[in-house]
C-alpha cells in the first residue's frame, strides 16, 4: 500500500512539473456547450498583445495552484481571435480579458494581474454568495482576514433578498456574510434589525437606507478602507463610487518632514474626522506624481 501511495504520489508530482501548461485548457467553440457544466477561470487572450504574454507564465501558475489545492474551479484560456464570435458573445472586447463564468454568470476580473489576486478573486467569486458566521470565534476569524467586511444581521426579509442581489453583483470586489446577532462583538449597537453593516477602520458603520439611498451604491462607497495608498487602479475604480478623493502625493522614499508630514496630516484627517467625512471623502496617497500629472481629470 506504502509503494503504491508513494507511486501515485511520483506520479501526481511528475505529472504537474511535466505539464504545467495543461492545467490551462485551451478552449475553443465547443466551450459554448459545456461552459454550463462547472465553474470556469478564463483567459482571452490574442497572440500579439504584449500583455498577454506577460499574464502567460502568471496564468500558467494559477492553473498549476487551483489544481493542487483542490479547488473546483476549471482554468482555461481562449485565443478570441481565432473564436471571436463566442468571445464577443462573452463581451470581450480588450485584452487580456480575464472571466469567472459561473452557471450562466459572467464576472470580469479588474484588479492587479498577480498569481494570488487573481486566485483570490476565483476562490471569492467561485463560492457562496453570502457566508454564513455561525459563531463569535467564525466572526473574529474573519475579521482578522479581511480588513473591509460586509454583514447582514438578521433572519430572511426583503432587506436580505436585496443584501443577496447586490452581493451577486459586487462579489466581484469584496466578501458578504450573514450572522445573528448575537455573534456580534459587544462593541456594536444596532438601533434595529435586520441590518446591513461594514466592519472596516477598526469600527463599524450601519448602513441606513434613508440617508444612504440604494444598498447596492452604499456598499461600491464603502468597500474601500478609509485610507488607502493609491494608485492609478484604485483611483479609476475610486472614480465609479462618486466619492471624492483628497490624495496627497508625494515621493515615499523622501523622509523629509515635507513628505512624511503631508502623509500625516492626510492619514489623521481620514481617521479623526471619519465620522464626519466617509461618507462623501476618500483619503490617501499617491506615490510619485507622474500619474496625476498624466490623468486628465474631469
Ligand atoms: C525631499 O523633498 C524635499 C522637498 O520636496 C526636497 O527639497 C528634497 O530634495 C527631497 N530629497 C530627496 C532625497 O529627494
Amino acid at each position: 500500500m506504502a509503494a503504491a501511495g508513494l507511486c501515485s504520489f511520483l506520479a501526481t508530482a511528475f505529472f504537474l512539473l511535466a505539464s504545467s501548461s495543461a492545467l490551462v485548457e485551451e478552449l475553443d467553440e465547443t466551450f459554448k456547450e459545456t461552459r454550463q457544466e462547472d465553474v470556469w477561470l478564463v483567459d482571452f487572450y490574442a497572440p500579439w498583445c504584449g500583455h498577454c504574454k506577460k499574464l502567460e507564465p502568471v496564468w500558467n501558475e494559477v492553473g498549476i495552484e487551483m489544481r493542487s489545492s483542490g479547488s473546483p474551479v476549471r482554468v482555461g484560456k481562449m485565443d478570441a481571435t481565432v473564436h471571436s464570435s463566442i468571445a464577443s458573445e462573452f463581451g470581450v472586447r480588450g485584452f487580456p480579458t480575464i472571466k469567472l463564468l459561473k452557471s450562466d454568470m459572467a464576472y470580469n476580473y479588474r484588479g492587479p494581474r498577480t498569481k494570488e489576486d487573481i486566485i483570490e478573486f476565483a476562490n471569492r467569486v467561485a463560492g457562496p454568495l453570502i457566508r454564513p458566521l455561525p459563531s463569535q470565534q467564525m466572526f473574529d476569524h474573519v475579521q482578522k482576514r479581511h480588513s473591509v467586511l460586509f454583514l447582514y444581521v438578521g433572519v430572511e426579509s426583503t432587506l436580505k433578498e436585496k443584501f443577496i442581489e447586490v452581493a451577486s453583483e459586487l462579489i466581484v470586489y469584496t466578501y458578504f456574510f450573514s450572522a445573528s446577532e448575537e455573534v456580534l462583538p459587544e462593541y456594536v449597537t444596532l438601533n434595529e434589525v435586520p441590518a446591513v453593516l461594514v466592519f472596516k477602520d477598526s469600527t463599524y458603520f450601519v448602513y441606513d437606507e434613508y440617508e444612504d439611498g440604494d444598498l447596492s451604491s452604499w456598499v461600491n462607497k464603502e468597500r474601500f478602507e478609509g485610507y488607502l495608498h493609491v494608485d492609478g487602479f484604485t483611483l479609476y475604480e475610486l472614480g465609479d463610487t462618486g466619492k471624492l478623493v483628497a490624495v496627497a502625493v508625494i515621493d515615499e522614499k523622501n523622509n523629509s518632514v515635507e513628505h512624511t508630514g503631508l502623509k500625516s496630516i492626510v492619514q489623521e484627517v481620514a481617521r479623526d474626522y471619519r465620522d464626519h467625512f466617509h461618507r462623501d471623502f476618500q483619503f490617501g496617497h499617491m506615490d510619485g506624481n507622474d500619474y496625476i500629472n498624466s490623468l486628465l481629470m474631469e
